[in-house]
């Protein structure tokens, strides 16, 4: 039996040190569907991310991933599991090449296609250009579409990313939008974390509004954009 919602949060609640930063929060990412978590500086959004990832367990709360508990599961058993983490660090290998990068994150699609090294460079024209290269040589923007490139290539069931578009000029902002919302319309499931409300609203099926660790609203895109209050109070847009 396959469960409508891919990721579902319940009552979460994470501390880092003793501070009680994440306090009880619930939403779900619906399987096809893409989720934007928004909020200001300090709400908690990678907090949440990491939690998820299992990276800062949460103290308690439920946390299932296909209907299944991923309560006691180590970060890399999400990943198999086919959870893909692109962290705002990108954390990319600096001594190896774009290729190598992409080669050991490889995982074959248990289904047979999906993405290979091939699609890849077909798809990231310009990580096809650069594949020799070093980590380190890229751009701003090169690295981010290497990160999720390395993502895409595990063949995940969803995407998790933390601030994709963070530090990057606006034309390349508009071909990380353009690379998501075609995964979108691929029928990629993710759950976004961005500051750049333009982008995460045209690309997001549904949000949820974080402000001090809790869950403010919840809504569509569409609500959202004629919500004024909420973005003021809590967005500052
Ligand atoms: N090690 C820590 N110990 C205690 N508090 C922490 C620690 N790390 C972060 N915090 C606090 O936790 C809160 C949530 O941080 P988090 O990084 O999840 O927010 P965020 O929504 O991702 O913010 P940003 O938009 O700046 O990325 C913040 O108030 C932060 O100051
Ligand atoms: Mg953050």
């Amino acid at each position: 039996m396959t469960d409508k919602n891919l990721l579902a949060v319940d009552n979460m609640h994470t501390y880092l040190g003793d501070s009680h930063i994440i306090q009880g929060v619930s939403f779900a990412v619906p399987r096809g569907k893409v989720v934007a978590l928004l909020g200001r500086n300090g709400a908690g959004k990678t907090t949440t991310l990491r939690s998820i990832m299992r990276l800062v367990p949460p103290r308690s709360g439920t946390i299932s991933l296909d209907g299944h508990s991923t309560e006691g599961l180590r970060t890399y058993e999400l990943a198999r599991r086919g959870l893909a983490f692109v962290q705002e660090t990108r954390a990319i290998f600096p001594s190896l090449s774009v290729e190598e990068n992409l080669a050991i994150a490889e995982r074959k699609a248990a289904n047979g296609g999906g993405w290979t090294l091939e699609r890849i460079f077909n798809d990231f024209p310009a990580l096809a250009e650069r594949r020799n290269n070093g980590g380190t040589q890229l751009s701003g923007g090169e690295q981010q579409m290497l990160a999720i490139a390395r993502a895409l290539i595990a063949n995940p069931q969803m995407l998790i990313l933390d601030e994709p578009s963070e530090g990057l000029a606006p034309l390349i902002v508009r071909q990380i939008a353009d690379l998501l919302n075609k995964l979108k319309s691929e029928g990629m499931t993710m759950l976004l974390v961005e500051q750049n409300f333009a982008l995460a609203t045209e690309v997001a099926d549904d949000v949820v509004v974080l402000g001090k660790g809790r869950v403010r609203w919840t809504g569509t895109s569409t609500e959202l954009r004629a919500a004024d209050d909420i973005r003021h109070t809590w967005l500052g847009v």
